[in-house]
Formats: structure tokens, sequence, C-alpha cells
């Protein structure tokens, strides 16, 4: 019943055994994966795994950290991949991360800003990548006037989370969750309604604290929904039901 509505499985990480794992995953209980882009290269690895796996959806978009090296054509590309490839069901993953120096912020936001106009133009959420940029962040989603997406690997204030749900966002959880020192997520997940929760791995990074190191994959989502299980005082059955539930309902997957 698990739902990885954020994960990289065309990452390198994964060459060796990409197909005996996604297969076995969901024979085990990953029902749909949603694989993020973040190039135009791995966005159209996405749809490739969206054509070989039924249960594979896709997003295409470039991250911030290219930002500097994207061309007017690459974005291009990332609406052509979107317009003709029906799994293709968000833009993204797309933002502004100010984590590390070297990266040019008016490139970041020039990126970000043309490609919520795209999913704009063709109706599609995005999934949002914002890193030391919060407040910029909503700013930007806010006056573009993109009222569906997820906002990835939440890392805001529990009352900024509350601000994005009111708009109509849903919250990426994952990993970190269940890190010793995940206070403040915590704090997010208490604050949200559980219909504004998506979980997710972001894998091969992040994975939970019993088997962090590891690479990720979706079957360790396990322990994310066990963490929110517990947080809101509801079963770890009904947190994949629901979370399930709504990351259809943010992809537009009717199945
Ligand atoms: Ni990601």
């Amino acid at each position: 019943m698990i739902f990885d509505s954020h994960a990289h499985y065309d990452d390198r990480k994964f060459d060796k055994d990409r197909d005996e794992l996604l297969t076995y995953m969901h024979e085990n209980g990953v029902e749909f994966i949603l694989n993020s882009g973040e190039s135009v290269r791995a966005s159209r690895a996405g749809v490739e795994l969206g054509k070989k796996y039924d249960f594979v959806y896709s997003a295409s978009g470039i991250h911030p950290h290219y930002a500097s090296n994207v061309t007017d054509k690459d974005l291009q590309i990332i609406e052509e991949i979107a317009v003709k490839n029906k799994k293709v069901v968000a833009i993204g993953e797309i933002g502004l991360d100010y984590h590390y120096d070297g990266y040019s912020a008016e490139d970041q936001k020039y990126v970000f800003e043309k490609q919520l106009m795209i999913a704009k133009k063709l109706d599609l959420p995005v999934i949002i990548h914002s890193r030391d940029a919060s407040q910029e962040c909503f700013d930007i989603i806010k006056n573009s006037g993109v009222r569906k997406g997820v906002i990835h690997c939440y890392s805001g204030s529990a009352q900024m989370a509350v601000d994005y749900a009111k708009m109509g966002f849903y919250i990426g959880v994952g990993g970190v969750v269940t890190y010793n020192n995940a206070r403040k997520l915590v704090e997010v997940v208490e604050a949200l309604p559980i219909e504004r929760i998506v979980v997710e791995t972001d894998c091969p990074y992040l994975a939970p604290q019993q088997v962090r190191g590891e690479r990720n994959n979706s079957m360790y989502i396990e322990y994310v929904a066990q963490k929110i299980a517990e947080i809101k005082g509801i079963s770890y059955e009904k947190v994949c039901e629901i979370t399930n539930f709504n990351a259809r309902n943010l992809f537009d997957i009717r199945k």
C-alpha cells in the first residue's frame, strides 16, 4: 500500500540491481513510485522507467543545482517531456537551494520561475525542493499562482507547513523524521492534518535512522510511516492508506 512520492531510481547507485529491486518491492507492499526528475537526463530516464513498470510514474524538471547551466532549450525539453508522456504527472523537482556556496541565486530563481510557469500552463502539480530558502521559496510559489504540488523533504517551520497546506500543497515527509534530532519535523507532522502528508524516500539518499548510511529504497518507508503513526496516534496501516490516497490525489492517478 506504500506510495513513495519521491524517488530517484535512475540514479547510478541502482545500476546493478534496478530491475530486481523494483520488481521485488512491488511484490512486497510498494504500490506506486514517483520518480522525480532533476535534469533533462533524469527526466528522460524517468519516462523510460514509467514505460517499463506500470506502477512507476515520473516528473520532469531541473533541480536548482543545475540552474546555471540550463538553457532555454532545456526548459523547452522539460515541457515537451511532460506534454508527450501521460505518465509524467508533475513538474519537478524544482526550487531553490542555498545550502552550498557557489550557486547563483539569480539563476536558480529564473529557472524556478520558468518551470512554475510550465506547470501552470500544463496544469500539472509541482515537486518543490527548498533548502535554506524557506521564505523566498514560499513567496515565489505564492506569487506564481501555482496551487498544487508537494514540498518535498520538508525542512521549514510547522507554521509554514500549515500555510502551504492552506494554499493546497502537500508536505513530503521522509527518513529525516526518524532521526534522533528530528524535533522540528516531528512538530510539522503534529501540526498538519494527515490528509496533507505524503511519504517519500528521496532514495538512494536519506535512509531512515534504523538503516542510516545504507542505500535507501521504497521499502524503508515502513520506518517513516511507523514514526508518523506514532506521532499521530493512529495505526501504521491507516498512515499507508491515507498517504497513498493523498499521493494519488496529488498526482491525479486514478486506479
Ligand atoms: Ni530528490
